[in-house]
């Protein structure tokens, strides 16, 4: 029976979190810390997985029951994407799921989007069938909005395409862009973010106060823009500023953190250009960008350790997308 092992990247909001499930634009990047995903086609109608990083171990389901009854949390992005496949591309047989990922589901790399976008493109090389980058995305963000009901899909879409990308919601605008040598600290809060439940409250402002949110969101929308320019330029200090102007109305949304803030102000102290939360907020990771090289690097780096910050190292930033491994 023939498998296939498909491997996508996590990824890192840079710009535009929030806004971006408003109609804005955001950009975000690839990191070279990957989710694996081999799929074997097999002739019982089941579908069994392992997913030992979300906790999922001996979970089998008949096919043609797919999407309904009970199913444990982590196995919701698998079996939701292989049904959206199929019902689009349907073939006969079951499948053998399994699942490994480089990085913590918890640090807010994306490990359900990542995997989503796994299985969705091991399904496309199974079949056969010759998909687009584009096609991937759709089936793939709409198993996150039959998941979350919420959600642009710019973390998907750093899966499926890698690098450095500039996405408006829904994947209107999916564009890589040319980015070099992005001098990036990342530290882990130790708190994970609950994306879903910070994505409702921000909607309920949103509904309460639709001109004051809009007003931040078309404000973050314009910096999203400036830095998309000044990342290409490499102008790294101009960049850095921008960061601290979107953390400043992340901040005015409510979904920054205590833990959060004690990051970014102790990356400031230690010389960052600039830093703000990244992804949802409330948790999860902050980015900084440092001056002068790896020495910049180092003392960002021991000040957030010195606070309690875990520093996180992704071998690569503008990682490659989806890939098939073996
Ligand atoms: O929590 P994360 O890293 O998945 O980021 C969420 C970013 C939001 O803009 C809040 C949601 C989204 O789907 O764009």
């Amino acid at each position: 029976m023939r498998t296939v092992t498909v491997s996508t990247p996590g990824k890192l909001m840079l710009f535009g979190e929030h806004a971006v499930v408003y109609d804005r634009p955001c950009l975000v990047t690839a990191v070279d810390q990957r989710m694996r995903v081999t799929i074997e086609l097999t002739e019982e109608k089941v579908l069994m997985l392992d997913a030992p990083d979300v906790h999922v171990s001996g979970f089998v389901k008949p096919m043609d029951a797919l999407g309904t009854g009970e199913t444990p949390k982590g196995a919701q992005f698998v079996e939701v994407a292989i049904k959206n496949f199929l019902t689009k591309h349907p073939f006969s047989g079951g499948l053998k799921v399994s699942t490994a990922s480089d990085f913590s589901s918890l640090f807010g790399f994306g490990s359900s989007s990542a995997s989503t976008a796994c299985v969705v493109k091991a399904l496309a090389e199974l079949s056969g069938k010759k998909m687009s980058q584009k096609q991937l995305f759709d089936i793939s963000y709409k198993t996150v909005l039959d998941i979350q009901g919420k959600g642009s899909g710019f973390d998907v879409a750093a899966a499926i395409y890698g690098g450095t990308l500039y996405f408006v919601t829904g994947g209107k605008i999916i564009e890589p862009l040319k980015v070099k040598d992005m001098p990036l600290v990342i530290g882990y809060t130790g708190v994970k973010a609950d994306t879903v439940t910070l994505m409702r409250e921000v909607g309920e402002k949103m509904k309460a106060h639709p001109e004051r949110v809009n007003r931040i969101y078309d404000a973050i929308a314009k910096l999203v823009e400036d830095a998309k320019g000044k990342m290409a330029e490499g102008d790294w200090e101009r960049v850095g500023k921008l960061m601290d102007f979107n953390q400043e109305y992340l901040r005015d949304l409510g979904v920054s953190s205590e833990k959060l803030e004690a990051l970014i102000s102790t990356a400031k102290s230690a010389g960052a250009w600039g830093a703000k939360l990244s992804g949802a907020g409330g948790g999860d990771c902050m980015i900084a960008l440092h001056p002068d090289g790896a020495s910049g690097k180092r003392r960002i780096e021991d000040a957030i350790t010195k606070v309690g910050g875990q520093v996180i190292h992704p071998d690569l930033i503008g990682a490659q997308g989806a890939r098939v491994e073996a």
